[in-house]
């Protein structure tokens, strides 16, 4: 079968006509047809070689985390999944360490060791191709009516394990306000940004996106189509944004600028939580008064939550919620996919990122 791969050691892309097509190799295995696979910057950073790790053996990854398929087969201890169900597969599978409480504990999101695998990433093979296979357990089952959009499930499971964990760290203030009265601030208007600001939205919460694109662009129509306010960094620092907000709760990063999160969390009101989710990669030293900054946290009991991949909760609570933004905004939930590529033409939005979100089709 047919997969879209990097050969790191070669520093190369391309379509492998012979990958092996998977067979279910456990009673409570699943196989499926692959639908649909969206493209992210963790694809742009393995396409530039950054990083990225084959299956052991294999000269090539076929790449592909943001899953979306039908299942085509199943394992005869299997009874909540049938041929024809779609399906969202998770992305990280457990560390083979018999110490490590988070993998036993099927949270491989939080492995302790770091030997974790994950598809299309690290050590095992992705979703752009054909045919995958995986534990049954692995597979969340999406409604038929999100079919369109499930790809987006896999970029929103990051918002919805930083709320998860967000709500938790609030439990510490011992009152309860009315979602309406909290102020977000989403940082970085791409797919996770937005996704992230359509799930506080759902929570009730009043949300800014504050992004670098100008107040006319695409995802500023897609802020305000959601009743959020969408403020240009052209026309606002993060200090401006703050005053006129008057206390931030929450910020949710999702940009990736590091010299941003430190703007933004000295911008961060009392007793707030800043959400760390992008990956800048080291880029030399900049200058911050990291004394201002711890001074300006403890004096008002921030939290710094730092946070990547999902569990299944964090999968459930993404297709329910895409159901529901589905019902409230479906034209701005479908706006979010810009751009669709064939398989074979998937170095094209790898190489040339534009729009919100691009996917692969892989099968109709
Ligand atoms: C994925 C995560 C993954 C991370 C780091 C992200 O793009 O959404 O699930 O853990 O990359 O490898």
């Amino acid at each position: 079968m047919r997969g879209a791969a990097v050969f790191p050691g070669h520093r190369k892309l391309g379509i492998v006509h012979d990958v092996p097509e998977p067979i279910i190799d456990s009673h409570t295995g699943v196989k499926l047809r692959v639908l649909q696979v969206g493209i992210c910057a963790t694809d742009r950073e393995i396409a530039g070689f950054h990083f990225g790790t084959p299956p052991e053996g294999s000269p090539y990854l076929v790449m592909g985390h943001e899953g979306f398929g039908e299942v085509v087969e199943t394992g005869p201890e299997v009874i909540d999944l049938k041929p024809g169900d779609l399906v969202v597969p998770t992305v990280r599978r457990p560390c083979a360490d018999p110490a490590c409480a988070a993998c036993q504990n099927d949270r491989a999101d939080f492995c302790q060791t770091g030997t974790y695998t994950e598809h299309g990433i690290m050590g095992m093979h992705g979703f752009l191709t054909e045919f995958t296979t995986g534990e049954a357990r692995y597979m969340r089952r999406v409604p038929p009516a999100i079919r369109d959009v499930a790809v987006l499930v896999e970029p929103l499971t990051i918002a919805e394990k930083a709320f998860i964990q967000a709500e938790q760290i609030q439990l510490r203030l011992p009152w309860k306000r009315p979602s309406g009265e909290v102020h977000a601030v989403v940082t970085g208007a791409g797919p996770v940004g937005l996704l992230g600001a359509m799930a506080l939205r759902e929570r009730g919460c009043q949300v800014t996106v504050y992004s670098r694109e100008p107040e006319t662009d695409l995802r500023a129509n897609v802020t305000r189509a959601i009743g959020a306010n969408y403020v240009s960094g052209q026309n606002m620092t993060p200090e401006q944004l703050a005053a006129g907000i008057g206390s931030i709760d929450l910020v949710y990063e999702a940009t990736g600028s590091s010299m941003l999160a430190f703007e933004m969390l000295n911008a961060l009101g009392r007793n707030g939580v800043m959400i760390l989710t992008g990956v800048p990669g080291a880029h030399g030293p900049e200058p911050v008064d990291t004394g201002a900054l711890i001074t300006n946290m403890t004096l008002k009991n921030q939290c710094l939550l730092a946070t990547v991949n999902a569990g299944s909760d964090a999968f459930d609570r993404a297709i329910a919620d895409l159901s529901a933004f589905c019902a409230k905004w479906p034209d701005a939930v479908r706006g979010l996919i810009t751009g669709r590529f064939t398989l074979e033409q998937f170095e094209t939005p790898i190489q040339n990122a534009s729009g919100i979100k691009s996917i692969i089709e892989v099968a109709a």
